[in-house]
């Protein structure tokens, strides 16, 4: 994967910026605690929404070398950049994604009919721990570490041997990727404090 080459932060520059970014994290933590609703049919808040900046999606569809065979499926898929993606520009056959946000959900449909992808690519309001996965060659995971081990347990089971998963910025628990890639990008600056974006790609093995 070629990714061109930013400057790098000094020594300084990296500690401001690793405290940024705990400090956000922590207030991530504190909004999704606190949004965890006392109601225990509420699904539970995966991620708030961020998009991936768009040279990190690329990154992450070059990572998972998606192609014509692909069915990729993204779990919180946002405004669907990455689904629509790998099927307008990577050539897959299609995909779909899941939000809990119906207003992100209906914004992901009109950006696949805008990209002229609707016929292969949908978007469903859907709580993403209880979607179907089992159709995937490819899923993409932006959330934050409190849904990852979760999200493990169920693509380990339920994804076909040979699916790759590629995950932004948190690893699963105890799964061990294939490949890390770290993405430099001052895209991600504003998004998590830091520019620095470690991909993940992980390969379910053969049972
Ligand atoms: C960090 S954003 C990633 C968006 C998109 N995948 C991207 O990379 O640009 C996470 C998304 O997950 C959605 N989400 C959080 N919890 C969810 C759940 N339980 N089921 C489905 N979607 C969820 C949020 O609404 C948000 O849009």
């Amino acid at each position: 994967v070629y990714l061109p080459a930013l400057p790098r932060l000094d020594a300084v520059d990296r500690l401001v910026t690793s405290a940024r970014a705990a400090l956000f994290f922590a207030v991530l933590l504190l909004a999704v605690s606190r949004g965890h609703a006392a109601d225990p049919r509420q699904p539970e808040l995966a991620a708030p929404y961020v998009a991936t900046p768009q040279s990190v999606m690329h990154a992450m569809l070059r990572l998972a070398d998606v192609g014509p065979s692909d069915f990729v499926v993204d779990l919180g898929s946002g405004d669907g950049r990455l689904v629509i993606t790998a099927v307008a520009q990577y050539g897959a056959r299609g995909g779909f994604g899941v939000d809990i946000d119906p207003k992100l959900v209906q914004l992901a449909n009109d950006n696949a009919r805008k990209a002229g992808v609707a016929d292969r690519v949908q978007f469903h309001e859907r709580d993403l721990f209880a979607t179907d996965v089992g159709d995937a060659s490819v899923v993409m995971v932006y959330l934050l570490p409190t849904a990852m081990s979760r999200l493990e347990k169920k693509l380990v089971a339920e994804l076909a041997p040979g699916t790759r998963v590629v995950t932004e910025d948190y690893p699963f628990r105890s799964w061990q990727p294939v490949r890390t890639l770290e993405v430099d990008t001052l895209d991600k600056l504003e998004i998590s404090g830091q520019t620095l974006t470690q991909l993940y790609l992980y390969v379910v093995p053969a049972r």
